[in-house]
């Protein structure tokens, strides 16, 4: 794990946008796989100024996503589908349908999850952005998620309902379950680039690194990936 520890959110944005940029400008047919929460709002941010400069071009790149809730359609501004758009898609060259986003609003998630599966076979990740719940998960795996497990449902676990509460009228308004890429698609990525910022981030960061490599603590998986780039700011590397 090579970990890289910033002065602030800024600065880790731009250090994450080096990678992304790196690797956009060696490899224009790269397959990214995406990540929603405020995390990686920053690097996307820097994203679109590459691209509205011209060092960065879209058009041949496919994405992949690792999660989305279950129930809410695409239009909902809290999905994760209007997130990828609202944040990065509508603002760059990006072909809309080499975009993947697991579908929540469906009658058969569980077919659904099959589907994606067998999507991400022909996919794989040339990179892996992943943000960190408080409580270790990537992407919405939670806290004793198998690691070999592929695309699936979740049930969300109550402090992920209400870390993510913020973003909706009330709890009650939160889905209660998921759609996740699994760990075993997540560690297919041939490269991982994770960002965690602020202190309610600093014990999940200290588990992930230096603590056992243990479902109950989903990221510590990451331990045993050979690439993977860790940028974190000083407040969420305080543990460290
Ligand atoms: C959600 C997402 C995760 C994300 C996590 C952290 O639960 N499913 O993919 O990493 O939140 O979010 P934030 O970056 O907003 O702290």
């Amino acid at each position: 794990m090579k970990i890289i520890i910033t002065e602030n959110y800024q600065e880790l944005s731009a250090r994450a946008n080096e990678i992304m940029r790196k690797l956009l400008i060696e490899k224009p047919n790269a397959v990214l796989g995406l990540a929603t929460g405020s995390s990686p709002v920053g690097l996307y941010k820097n994203m679109i100024a590459d691209y509205e400069k011209g060092i960065t071009d879209y058009s041949r790149i496919s994405t992949v996503n690792l999660d989305e809730y279950v129930g809410l359609p695409e239009t909902h501004d809290q999905s994760y589908r209007y997130f990828m758009n609202d944040n990065l898609f509508l603002h760059v060259n990006v072909d809309m349908d080499k975009t993947a986003v697991p579908c929540g609003n469906t009658s058969d998630p569980a077919k659904e999850c099959e589907r994606y599966t067998d999507y991400l076979k022909t996919h794989r990740q040339d990179v892996q952005v992943l943000g960190l719940g408080g409580n270790g998960h990537i992407g919405f795996n939670e806290p004793g998620t198998p690691f070999d497990s592929h695309t699936h449902i979740v049930e969300l676990k109550e402090n992920t309902r209400r870390d993510n509460a913020r973003f909706f009228p009330s709890l009650d308004n939160v889905p209660t379950h998921a759609i996740t890429m699994g760990i075993a698609d997540i560690m297919e990525a041939k490269s991982i680039l994770l960002v965690a910022s602020g202190t309610n981030k600093a014990d999940a960061v200290y588990a992930m690194v230096k603590g056992a490599v243990d479902e109950n603590c989903p990221a510590s998986i990451l331990q045993r990936h050979e690439n993977v780039t860790v940028i974190l700011d000083k407040a969420a590397a305080s543990k460290l």
